[in-house]
């Protein structure tokens, strides 16, 4: 009776295992499942429970394996049959056609083509399969020998543990591949390992490296490895070629690239590499190059290997996005509203196709956060079109005698005390004389987006501050009476005099909203500045009114209603009113009788994101219906950019050009909407 019922389970198992076997293909390889996760899961514990009965039918390709089994004290290493080898790289066309005549020169006259494979930022590995089934899974380590982490890699679900029908010449090879973390899962596993305080992973290279020397499979089991098959090592006629053999791979049940390509020439190479280069934002996983291969075995046998790297194959490479460099220093920038922010110093590095030596730190709470200390090796990323940050820190590398940065107490421009008001993140500098905030003050009221004052950019305000011209925006407008000291300054002469001060003269025409933002009333940016005017159309209005007026707009909340009346308090700033005043600057909006249908007449916008309260067709309609205009392209033309969630490369082309961006809440308050926020 109970060999019969063993008999009859081992028949379940086996059925199990095969339909399980089936189903990790049909999902993870193809992306075509075919039942529930539910229903999966049921099967699996179906198959875990008949294991426990009979522990003597487990075998090395059970599904079972896949929930991780027992830790490991530590790796084994192993001899790779056949060495792993590493490619030569290179960066440019220059380099990649110098590989092509090697090749030609190597091969003689018989015609030959190459395949074309993107190049996975993940971790080398190498699987080994004996009649059919895996048995021994390693990491590169040296090439020679590596570590044997077979029951982290069952785990990783789209590595068949048994092949799909392999045939005779098939049913024993090794294949190599990566194993690589997709960028949103990868994210997602940050997220939640910050929710429960732990470490975070720099990217999803280090992330997948790191979880493959764990030594508990189980651990493996819940983070989100993937596998690609690359390469194929079986006893096979030399007639074949690489291209066949990962069309094998994946009738064998591996997944295998879909972007792979056959190309004639290398014109045709670097045309594959120019594609990827821009479109790997496009990929949900992080690619640094593509890799060149001889596609005819014959010819790859040919050219041979030397050193560590096989003559018939080339890694061209993307500049990097993410690398490692020095922290030099940690140093203090004061904005002009007093905020001071910590920049990282960096010993320069070539990333994303720029040299950066500096990035924003943003504040302490940030410092803290990634663990950095100046003289740190530090991870910076820059992605297609994003500006460089500092992204992490590789801890393996601190040298002693480091120590945590720490703000002091002192501004770094004008020596006044620094602090740092309860709940926020940043550390301010009190003292509104401050040579910095001065000195932005001026930068930030002459802006394209504000005065629009054509000429005065940084080094003109940082040479007027530091000779005493002027100390404050409202200084501008008495320059008039200096035209003769400002043409004799160095580098100067009397036609930029004339020039700056017929732009200042210029700017006294601008409307009263672009003033309003101009003076730089802490959080006014320019659509709370238009929003305010639309509801108190002068100066005057707005200096007499109280703090519960301004909250009664929607759209203006406490923080701002209580920055608009600190700064009309201050003695100082009302002072500067009156002075610009004298000097004709604009202090009420003057509406034209049609505002509401033209509020936003013969202006143009560019739409980058997605916003959360409308659509875009549905934002294009309300701008239209304002008189404005909707491009699709960011040019010297463009007014403003508006900004949503996740907004590509027209928001670096906007910063570049220097156009207006405006967010959500602006834009809302632009077209007099409100934001669900609020
Ligand atoms: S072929 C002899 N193909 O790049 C074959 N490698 O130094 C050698 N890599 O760490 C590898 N994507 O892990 C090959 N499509 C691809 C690849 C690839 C990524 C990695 C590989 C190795 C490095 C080459």
């Amino acid at each position: 009776m109970v060999s019969v019922e063993r008999s009859s389970d081992k028949k379940r198992i086996e059925a199990l295992r095969s339909e399980l076997g089936e189903h990790d293909n049909r999902y993870y390889v193809l992306a075509q499942p075919t039942i529930s996760d539910t229903q999966y899961d049921a099967l699996m514990r179906e198959l875990m429970e008949l294991e426990k009965l009979h522990p003597e039918l487990i075998t090395p390709d059970s599904p079972s394996h896949r929930v991780g089994g027992a830790p490991t004290k530590e790796f084994p290493p192993v001899t790779h049959s056949v060495p792993m080898l590493s490619l030569a790289n290179t960066y440019n066309e220059t380099e990649v056609q110098d590989f092509d005549r090697r090749v030609k020169t190597l091969i003689g006259n018989e015609r030959y083509g190459y395949v074309c494979e993107l190049k996975f930022d993940g971790v080398a590995i190498s699987l080994h399969y004996q009649r059919g089934l895996f048995t021994q899974g390693a990491t590169r380590g040296d090439g020679t020998q590596g570590d044997e982490i077979t029951q982290n890699l069952k785990t990783i679900r789209s590595i068949p543990l048994r092949l799909l029908n392999p045939s005779k010449d098939f049913a024993t090879i090794d294949v190599r591949g990566e194993a690589y973390m997709n960028r949103e899962d990868f994210r997602k596993m940050n997220e939640e390992r910050e929710l429960i305080g732990e470490k975070t992973f720099v990217n999803p290279r280090n992330s997948a490296a790191g979880t493959l020397k764990l030594q508990d499979p189980k651990i493996v089991a819940q983070r989100p490895l993937n596998f690609v098959a690359y390469y194929l090592l079986a006893k096979q006629r030399t007639d074949s070629s690489h291209f066949d053999n990962l069309q094998q791979l994946r009738k064998l049940g591996f997944p295998v690239s879909e972007h792979s390509r056959r190309c004639k020439n290398i014109d045709e190479v670097i045309q594959f590499w120019r594609k990827w280069e821009d479109q790997r934002d496009t990929l949900p996983y992080d690619i640094d190059g593509i890799v060149v291969k001889v596609d005819s075995l014959a010819h790859q046998e040919k050219l041979g290997t030397i050193a560590k790297s096989p003559r018939w194959a080339i890694a061209f490479k993307f500049a990097a996005r993410s690398v490692q460099t020095v922290l030099k220093n940690i140093t203090l920038q004061v904005g002009r509203t007093g905020t001071i922010t910590p920049v990282a110093e960096l010993e320069p590095v070539f990333v994303g196709g720029t040299t950066v030596s500096r990035a924003t730190l943003h504040n302490e709470d940030y410092i803290n956060e990634l663990g950095i200390r100046p003289g740190d090796t530090v991870v910076v990323e820059k992605g297609g079109d994003v500006i460089p940050k500092v992204s992490g820190v590789i801890l393996e590398k601190r040298v002693s005698g480091t120590r945590p940065f720490r703000f002091g107490s002192a501004c770094p421009a004008c020596g006044s005390k620094i602090f740092r008001p309860l709940e926020e993140a940043n550390y301010y500098c009190e003292n509104s004389e401050c040579p910095a905030q001065v000195r932005g003050r001026i930068e930030h009221f002459a802006h394209r987006a504000a005065m629009d004052i054509e000429g005065l950019g940084e080094a003109i305000v940082d040479q007027l501050v530091t000779l005493e011209f002027v100390e404050s925006y409202a200084d501008l407008y008495d320059l008039r009476t200096k035209a003769k000291q400002l043409a004799s300054l160095e580098r100067w002469g009397e036609k930029s005099a004339s020039n700056l001060l017929d732009a200042i003269a210029a700017s006294t025409s601008r409307p009263f909203s672009r003033v309003l933002y101009a003076i730089g009333i802490r959080h006014v940016g320019a659509g709370v500045a238009q929003l305010l005017v639309r509801n108190f159309p002068s100066i005057d209005e707005l200096m007499s009114i109280t703090k519960e007026d301004l909250e009664r707009i929607p759209g203006i909340g406490p923080r701002i209603a209580e920055s608009v009346m600190h700064f009309f308090e201050d003695k100082h700033n009302r002072k500067l009113v009156e002075r610009m005043r004298k000097a004709g600057v604009q202090l009420a909006e003057r509406f034209s009788k049609s505002t509401s249908k033209s509020a936003l007449s013969e202006k143009t916008f560019v739409l980058t994101g997605s916003l959360s309260t409308l659509t875009r067709e549905e934002a294009k309609q309300r701008i239209e219906a304002l008189g404005g205009k909707v491009t699709s392209t960011v040019s010297r033309n463009t007014d403003y950019v508006v900004v949503g969630e996740e907004a590509g490369s027209k928001l670096t082309k906007a910063r570049n050009l220097g156009i207006r961006t405006i967010d959500e809440p602006e834009f809302l308050s632009m077209i007099g909407k409100t934001s669900r926020t609020n």
